[in-house]
């Protein structure tokens, strides 16, 4: 299979620079390659793949400031967040494996107490993504375990690799996922499975993760990407004001009950016919044209 060429784009004059640091690395990709109008997709790397981009202090902080950044730019339509790809091996060294995130810097976790850990998981990055308005895709090629795992359940939808693996190894550090794991896994796979990988430790091939619906989609590595960025593609290239309406609603699902939720459709439905973006849609439709949404 053919790998797609990156067109990555210089960053826009209206928009503020992307907070780019050594660990968090941000590509800007033009939704429509014709049209720069049409707003960009942010491709988030999370970049430490000798430690199989564990999140360390500086990770965490660098996706919050990502999350903000992204949310304050109109340009951004979608966020697409990948780990990095392992460097070649020094001479005699095997090679590292493929990650997305393999978890939490277990490093930082040595001699911490309760008081440390509730101060550096207040606000954290896991609820940064998942507050996002915007649309988020997690472009997933290789482990992603315990907070890579929560990074990948905070996005919207996850596009994987078929050598990919998924787990909540915390068990065995005599812990359990502390970054929204135990919820948005049981949200997303069901309660047992939920309780299984929790309390088992137990990586899922690509495979099963896919069976039961932890990921959207598996492909070859080296389709991965081309796939993802046409789901992104396709998503982004709707009126950005739909999207975030369409995703809050959907969300709402998970916390209310279900007469209100419906209530709740029923009542920002109706809102978005007051919408510009409503008549140019129906509009274009009709007359068989693209529509140029407004974002209102
Ligand atoms: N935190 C800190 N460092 C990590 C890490 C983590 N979560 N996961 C991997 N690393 C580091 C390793 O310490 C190693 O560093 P080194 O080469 O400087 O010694 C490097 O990444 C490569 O990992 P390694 O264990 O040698 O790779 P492997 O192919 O033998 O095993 C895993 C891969 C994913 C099975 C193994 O790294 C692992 O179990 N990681 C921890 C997973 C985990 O418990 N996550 C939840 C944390 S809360």
């Amino acid at each position: 299979m053919m790998r797609l060429d990156i067109q990555v784009q210089p960053i826009r004059p209206n928009m503020t620079a992307p907070p780019v640091s050594e660990v968090i690395i941000i590509e800007e990709i033009q939704v429509d390659d014709e049209n720069d109008e049409k707003g960009v997709i942010a491709l988030v790397c999370i970049n430490r793949p000798n430690k199989l981009n564990a999140l360390n202090s500086d990770i965490v902080s660098g996706l919050k400031a990502m999350c903000s950044w992204a949310e304050s730019q109109n340009e951004i339509r979608l966020v697409i967040i990948k780990g990095a790809e392992p460097l070649l091996p020094e001479e005699g060294k095997r090679a590292k494996p493929n990650a997305f995130v393999a978890g939490a810097d277990i490093s930082e976790f040595t001699g911490k107490k309760s008081d440390d850990i509730r101060q550096s998981f207040k606000d954290n990055a896991w609820e940064a993504i998942w507050n996002l308005s915007k649309p988020t895709i997690a472009m997933i090629d290789g482990f992603t375990l315990g907070g890579g795992l929560e990074v990948a359940c905070s996005c919207d939808i996850r596009m994987a690799s078929s050598r990919s693996k998924f787990g909540t190894p915390e068990i065995s550090l005599g812990l359990i996922p502390g970054g929204g794991g135990t919820q948005r896994l049981s949200h997303l796979i069901g309660y047992g499975k939920a309780l299984e990988l929790v309390l088992s430790g137990e990586m899922l091939s690509a495979n099963e993760a896919l069976k039961v619906g932890l990921v959207n989609h598996v492909y070859e590595p080296e389709e991965l990407l081309e796939a993802t960025l046409k789901l992104a593609r396709g998503i982004a290239s709707k009126s950005p004001h739909t999207l975030k309406i369409g995703k809050k609603v959907v969300r709402a699902s998970l916390e209310l009950p279900i007469s209100e939720g419906v209530a709740l459709e029923a009542e920002e439905f109706a809102q978005l016919f007051d919408t510009e973006d409503k008549e140019i849609g129906v509009e274009a439709f009709l007359n068989r044209t693209n529509p140029n949404w407004k974002g209102k």
